[in-house]
């Protein structure tokens, strides 16, 4: 276990990709101690293997262009492209002691052509800062109270003021990209948007593309039609077969356009000669038929297109392929130009997320501050790079991004000004067993939010009645007992400890006998007006997630999210069964049962704020859920509402 460094701030990063690098390199150079957590043995790997072990670094283009190829969410990422732009990413790396240079297409490469030099240099960024790398793999976050505390790993844990989630998306998981950083961003209540592969190769039908498997075509025009004829996407550039169908930039690039392949088909017709229009085409057929006028038609294509694609040509022409190319007719000519100017193949869909070198989806920015990454519920918690639902087309946009949003998370997260987390109270009621409590404290632990079991209280009452020796309707004796009793309540790990004046009663209030008591003595009004304060008190000063009887209807009427939760008496009872055979405690089904109707009746029916729905709570009938369904159905109800 590792502690906060006692001047400034410990901020923990998560993955060692181009964002988690930048961020961390960056909130270390802001002063801030800074440990880099990475699953892989070696961080970068993934960087390492990118622009075919190149690099593209970035793309030479202002901010306005950056965003203009940003195919979602571009308006999200405004701000920090802005605050570091591809000068300035540039200017980073120079500095570095990585000379830069722009290809075609403002493609930005280190000189070297070595992606290697890219990630040594952002290795010296981290030393300089002092930023330490743990090899571990980040499994939860530890969040107490509703404060984010620092990562669980499989090595431990590591306490720090703030989390940067920098875990990629879904491709190329022998890189690490496994998506970890999805549950991360659940667990503090984040909506991730499904991933899906976006630059991504394509498959094609058919087995012309396999026929025709390592051949690039460089200078094409590529097309791509809906089913409807519509073009969705028009490029220009480098494409290559392979044994499953399409990849290469243009193919790459167009993937991100192709969302639906479920519902449509789309068609991809490729120019293989856009320099020249049909007519020129033409004259440039004639003139190679000329050159060679005593062959066959199949041997006389070999100056107008590469060798692994002629016999499929040929075959598409519909000439035959021995025929002299003299006794080509004028119709066969044409349709020869029209298959050059117009090569097609239906595409039938993606290859899988794992061979996309981007993914998109991911955590919805909606839920996150463009300006610091920091998210918009967890005080604390940063999101930078692909694991956010950004992506771009390709052309250096998509490391530029994880370049932006890791600056800027870096930054922020060194910083760290800390916004409150929005206020929410949640108020559970339901009967007793039907699991209120073990699924509100579930669900507490995950967003992070104060859990108050307010019927532990009522036992407290209950067990103080019974030390005093009065019966449990002695409603004015138990009421003069009250101003001698003081109620604490502590959350040790997360879990809460009840005190009677300072005395650690939480094992104690658990017994058949004092839950009769409870019930009891919850009957009496002096007894509710006692506890009435210290809960709402509790609820004002946090967020809380509160179970009881009577929270949504008369302690917090103006809880954001009210649900009751129940489940009939039988399963109930089977519930509570189990907890006291675990506890070896000696009790029957029957005897179960009949306490458990016994008190739905007691305190359904009792004046004073009797057991029932509120008239704004959604009802959840847990009786034939499991506890994880339960705790899925409560929390999406909550993180609905937040
Ligand atoms: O939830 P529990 O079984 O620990 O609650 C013990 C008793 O306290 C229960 O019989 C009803 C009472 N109670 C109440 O009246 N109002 C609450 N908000 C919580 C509990």
């Amino acid at each position: 276990m590792r502690s906060e460094s006692k001047d400034g701030r410990t901020v923990i990063v998560i993955g060692g990709g181009a964002a988690g690098l930048m961020a961390a390199g960056t909130a270390a150079q802001e002063g801030a101690r800074v440990i880099l957590l990475e699953r892989n043995e070696k961080v970068g790997r993934k960087l390492g293997i990118t622009g075919k072990g190149r690099c593209n670094v970035t793309s030479n283009s202002d901010p306005k262009r950056v965003i203009e190829n940003v195919t979602k969410n571009g308006r999200f990422l405004y701000s920090a492209v802005n605050a570091f732009p591809p000068s300035a990413v540039m200017a980073f790396f120079e500095g570095l002691g990585v000379p830069l240079k722009t290809e075609r297409g403002d493609r930005v490469f280190p000189v070297s052509d070595r992606a290697a030099d890219i990630v040594n240099a952002l290795r010296t960024f981290l030393r300089r800062g002092g930023a330490e790398t743990v090899r571990a793999r980040a499994e939860s976050l530890i969040i107490e109270n509703g404060k984010l505390r620092g990562v669980k790993t499989d090595r431990g844990e590591y306490r720090g003021d703030a989390v940067i989630v920098c875990t990629g998306g879904l491709g190329y998981p022998l890189t690490g990209s496994t998506g970890d950083g999805y549950a991360l961003a659940r667990q503090a209540g984040h909506t991730v948007e499904k991933p899906l592969a976006s630059l991504v190769p394509l498959e094609t039908a058919g087995e012309d593309a396999q026929r025709m498997q390592g051949f690039s075509l460089r200078n094409v025009g590529v097309r791509i039609l809906d089913k409807k004829g519509k073009t969705v996407y028009e490029d220009f550039g480098e494409l290559m077969f392979t044994h499953f169908g399409v990849t290469g930039p243009v193919i790459l690039s167009a993937s991100a356009h192709l969302r639906d392949f479920e519902k449509n088909r789309y068609r991809l017709i490729i120019d293989l000669k856009p320099a020249l229009d049909e007519k020129k085409l033409d004259a440039r057929i004639l003139r190679d038929f000329e050159k060679y006028r005593n062959r066959e038609f199949a041997n006389a294509l070999s100056d107008l297109e590469g060798r692994s694609m002629i016999p499929v040509l040929v075959e598409r022409s519909g000439i035959d392929p021995e025929k002299r190319v003299n006794a080509v007719t004028k119709e066969e000519r044409r349709r020869l130009v029209e298959l050059f100017k117009g090569f097609e193949l239906e595409l039938t869909g993606p290859r899988p997320i794992e061979e996309a070198i981007v993914t998109s989806g991911g955590v919805s920015v909606r839920q996150v501050d463009p300006k610091t990454m920091e998210s918009k519920l967890l005080p604390g918690l940063y999101f930078a790079g692909e694991v956010l639902d950004v992506d771009a087309y390709t052309g250096g946009f998509n490391l530029q991004i994880a370049w932006s949003t890791g600056r800027a998370a870096g930054r922020a997260a060194a910083e760290g000004k800390e916004k409150p987390m929005k206020h929410i109270n949640v108020a559970i009621d339901g009967p007793s067993g039907a699991g209120k409590s073990t699924v509100a404290k579930l669900v507490s632990r995950e967003l992070g939010i104060v859990y108050v079991d307010t019927g532990a209280m009522y036992r407290c009452v209950g067990l103080h009645t019974i030390r005093a020796g009065l019966e449990a309707d002695d409603a004015e004796g138990i009421e003069k007992l009250l101003p001698g009793l003081k109620i604490g309540m502590e959350y040790v790990d997360g879990t809460q400890r009840m005190f009677i004046n300072g005395e650690d009663v939480t094992d104690l209030i658990r017994t058949p006998e004092v839950t009769r008591y409870a019930s009891a003595v919850s009957a009496i009004p002096a007894v509710r007006a006692f506890l009435l304060d210290t809960q709402r008190n509790l609820a004002r000063e946090n967020s809380v997630i509160m179970d009881g009887r009577d929270i949504g209807t008369v302690v917090l009427p103006g809880a954001e999210v009210k649900i009751f939760l129940t489940a009939s008496p039988e399963v109930r009872a089977q519930r509570r069964l189990l907890d006291f055979q675990a506890k070896s405690i000696d009790i029957t089904f029957e005897e179960v049962l009949r306490d458990i109707k016994a008190r739905d009746l007691a305190d359904s029916t009792r004046e004073i704020a009797p057991l029932k729905p509120a008239e704004d709570s959604v009802i959840v009938d847990c009786s034939y859920m499991t506890l994880d369904e339960s705790v899925a159905a409560v929390k999406g109800i909550i993180l609905k509402k937040l």
